[in-house]
């Protein structure tokens, strides 16, 4: 059981989602999706994939989302009703660090959005995934490189410090973006593709909300990775910078897909 470091709600994912709109369109495309298929999302969330899956599948298809939280998964089904899906989207509560509940060869395509960085063997889930994907199914994933994320500001020692705590305190796996291709291919997956995602920020009340600056803060003083000191210059720099209106961060996240192999066994 994986136990989650930084608690993400259906609110956040709503506004991660509204950040992400291109990318996610753009795992559905790499989903190369025809009317009819089964589709999986693993670690769904609140349903922000599922319900779009659904569209494209057409209700002759089927798509399933899992994810071990109860809340997203009962947000996931009343959203899935109110977009008059939900005959044909099921979501479920699995961890998945436990396998995925489905026979070999189950859908013709499956993606994971953000569940990587959360997990500390993703090799095992992506092997799960190419196991009850159909020979020749697309599988992508998008995750994000914590480690990339960078924020102006003349106290670039403590930003650097704080980066690695985001990155290796505060999530179980905070570099899954850079890992994805290694996996990948590792897994046996063929004809990858790998194309970077990059998120800028310049209104400083939506950078602390989208990348939990709060909780990093917080999670550094009581390391003793800064001191209170520390922090109150680097607020105040950043606080200076959003008052300027020259306020700007950014971080890096990848996208990958692959196909399961046609004819030799996972
Ligand atoms: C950052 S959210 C992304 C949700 C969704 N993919 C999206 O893009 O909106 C990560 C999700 O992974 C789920 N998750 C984390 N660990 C999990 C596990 N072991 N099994 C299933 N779901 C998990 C969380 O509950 C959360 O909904």
């Amino acid at each position: 059981m994986s136990q989650l470091k930084v608690y993400v709600d259906s609110d956040y994912l709503q506004m991660a989602a509204h950040l992400l709109q291109g990318s996610k369109q753009r795992t559905y495309d790499l989903m190369h999706i025809r009317p009819g298929q089964r589709l999986l999302d693993v670690g769904c969330g609140p349903g922000t994939d599922t319900i779009p899956l659904a569209e494209l599948a057409g209700a002759g298809g089927e798509v399933i989302g899992v994810d071990n939280d109860a809340a997203m998964i009962a947000e996931a089904t009343r959203r899935a009703e109110a977009a008059g899906v939900s005959p044909w989207v099921e979501h479920q509560q699995v961890d998945v660090t436990t396998g995925l509940l489905f026979p070999d060869n189950t859908f013709d395509a499956c993606r994971s959005e953000r569940l990587f960085q959360h997990l500390f063997h993703p090799e095992q889930v992506l092997a799960e995934m190419a196991r009850v994907n159909k020979p020749g199914g697309w599988i992508v994933v998008l995750d994000t490189d914590h480690g990339t994320k960078s924020i102006d500001t003349p106290e670039v020692d403590i930003e650097r410090r704080l980066a690695r705590v985001a990155t290796e305190r505060c999530l179980n796996n905070g570099y899954a973006g850079r890992q994805l291709y290694r996996l990948f291919k590792q897994a046996g997956l063929v004809e990858i593709s790998v194309e970077t995602i990059s998120i800028p920020f310049t209104d400083y009340v939506l950078c602390r909300q989208a990348n939990f600056l709060d909780r990093v803060e917080a999670e550094a003083l009581s390391a003793g990775v800064i001191t209170p000191t520390e922090l109150q210059r680097w607020r105040a720099s950043l606080e200076r910078a959003a008052a300027e209106g020259v306020f700007f961060a950014s971080g890096t996240g990848a996208i990958l897909a692959g196909r399961k192999p046609e004819s030799t066994k996972m």
